[in-house]
């Protein structure tokens, strides 16, 4: 690691960065698939708006009987795997600008970075939250990752800009 920091260049740096976003785009996307599928399946229930209601809240833990067993687990796993990358990538960005420069916050990117880490455990500590005692946390859960589309828009936007730095 000490030889990589030594490196003239943040090449194996943009390059690791480049890869983890790529597969955190992904993720992203197919959590907006699965979520939205979710969404849908509770709403499908019943037909009255009432029963609808009731059912919402009953049905938020067990599995609604018109959606594939495996769709919760396979949300749960994605969103496990977006908090894994976001954090590779905060660590590799962290570690290879201190050891570049000796100091951190060269640019907005760094904001950019820390607030994409924050939404996304927020995120995912509000959907481990969803339950029918705790109204508040799909909701937040649902808020956050509109904002973390933002930010991931805007942690590639600046990311992108710092490594046209170090392009010939
Ligand atoms: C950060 C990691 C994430 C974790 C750990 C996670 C986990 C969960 C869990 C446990 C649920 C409740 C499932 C159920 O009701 O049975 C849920 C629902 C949902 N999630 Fe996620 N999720 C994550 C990220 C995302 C992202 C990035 C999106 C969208 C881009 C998303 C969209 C949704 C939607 C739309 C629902 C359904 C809410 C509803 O039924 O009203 N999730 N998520
Ligand atoms: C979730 C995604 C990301 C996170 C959390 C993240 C986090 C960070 C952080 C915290 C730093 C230190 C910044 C500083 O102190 O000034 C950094 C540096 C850096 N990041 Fe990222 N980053 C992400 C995505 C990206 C992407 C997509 C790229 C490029 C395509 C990238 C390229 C870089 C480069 C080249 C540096 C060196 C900073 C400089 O020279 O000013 N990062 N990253």
């Amino acid at each position: 690691m000490l030889a990589a920091l030594n490196l003239p260049s943040f090449l194996w740096l943009w390059r690791i960065a480049a890869w983890s976003m790529g597969l955190s785009i992904s993720a992203y996307l197919l959590l907006a698939v699965t979520g939205g599928w979710l969404f849908v399946s509770h709403r499908q229930q019943g037909g009255q708006l009432e029963s609808q209601l009731k059912n919402q809240l009953e049905n938020q833990l067990a599995t609604p009987a018109n959606r594939p067993s495996w769709l919760r687990p396979l949300h749960l796993f994605t969103g496990g795997v977006i908090v894994l990358l976001v954090l590779l990538l905060l660590a590799v960005g962290l570690v290879g600008t201190f050891g570049y420069y000796g100091s951190l916050g060269h640019s907005p990117h760094l904001i950019a970075g820390l607030t994409v880490v924050g939404l996304t455990l927020l995120s995912a500590w509000a959907a481990l939250r969803i339950s029918p005692e705790r109204p508040w946390a799909r909701p937040l859960h649902l808020g956050v990752n509109l904002a973390l589309l933002i930010g991931l828009t805007a942690v590639s936007w600046t990311g992108w800009t710092v490594v046209q730095k170090y392009l010939p």
